[in-house]
């Protein structure tokens, strides 16, 4: 990948796990546990080829409107895939953060999400942030409120140092998979000037080379930002 250049940060809204499962004949857990080895995959390869922020939507302020039980599977999984990849993380130099509003989540679980970002808090790789209870709406007015404690002007800059994404800059790449064109409510702020890409892909089939051509792509987008 001699001529392709890397982005800073790319995020992903990891769409199509209950669609996989369906046309399997399996559970939408199924598709969500599979999910889980993408997340595994993507991540190892980003850190691999020098990304500096992967950033996964893996749970919105909107999924609480789900089934309770598949709620329930989620937070499941999510700690049980947290515990496990610790030394995965330790090994890469791979340092986790969480976005969103989690203080809605089990102490349990909260306690899972803190212990992971202390102990991969001084890893100096890749950046796997996971957007956990997140909403885009939710963390600008948490930003606002926060800016209004501070007291501080109200600025571009000092607006990003109140958003759960501070220091991170904003996404280079966004990509969503199994085919929805819509944002979710995700990175509103962030994805100012993001290129976008679109896959049919569900998101427990998407892969190493579906990426490579995504970033071969971005390599030969124009970026003007308002220029010309
Ligand atoms: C994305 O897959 C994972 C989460 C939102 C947690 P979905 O569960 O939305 O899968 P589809 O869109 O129903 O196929
Ligand atoms: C967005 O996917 C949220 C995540 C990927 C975590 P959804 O499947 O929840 O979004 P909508 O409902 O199709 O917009
Ligand atoms: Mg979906």
């Amino acid at each position: 990948m001699s001529e392709i250049e890397i982005p800073k940060h790319v995020a992903i809204i990891m769409d199509g796990n209950g669609r996989w499962a369906k046309e399997r004949g399996l559970n939408r857990t199924a598709g969500h546990e599979e999910g889980a080895k993408t997340v595994r995959k993507i991540t190892s390869y980003c850190s691999d080829i020098g990304i500096k922020y992967l950033t996964l939507y893996a749970f919105s302020t909107e999924n609480w409107e789900r089934p309770k039980l598949e709620v329930e599977f989620l937070m499941k999984l999510l700690d049980r895939y947290l515990k496990k990849e610790l030394s995965v993380y330790l090994e890469n130099n791979i340092k986790f953060k969480a976005i969103g509003d989690i203080s809605r989540f089990s102490k349990t679980l909260q306690n899972t999400i803190y212990e992971t970002q202390n102990k991969t808090a001084s890893c100096t790789g890749l950046t796997q942030v996971l957007a956990l209870n997140y909403g885009s709406k939710n963390e600008i007015i948490r930003a606002i409120k926060k800016l209004n404690e501070l007291n501080l002007e109200v600025t571009e800059e000092n607006f990003e140092t109140c958003l759960d994404t501070a220091g991170m800059g904003d996404v280079d790449i966004l990509i969503r998979t199994s085919g929805e064109v819509r944002l979710s409510n995700y990175l509103l702020w962030q994805n100012a000037y993001a290129e976008m890409f679109f896959t049919q892909t569900y998101w427990p089939d998407f892969n190493e080379s579906e990426l490579d051509d995504i970033l071969s792509d971005f390599s030969n987008r124009e970026r003007r930002f308002g220029a010309i």
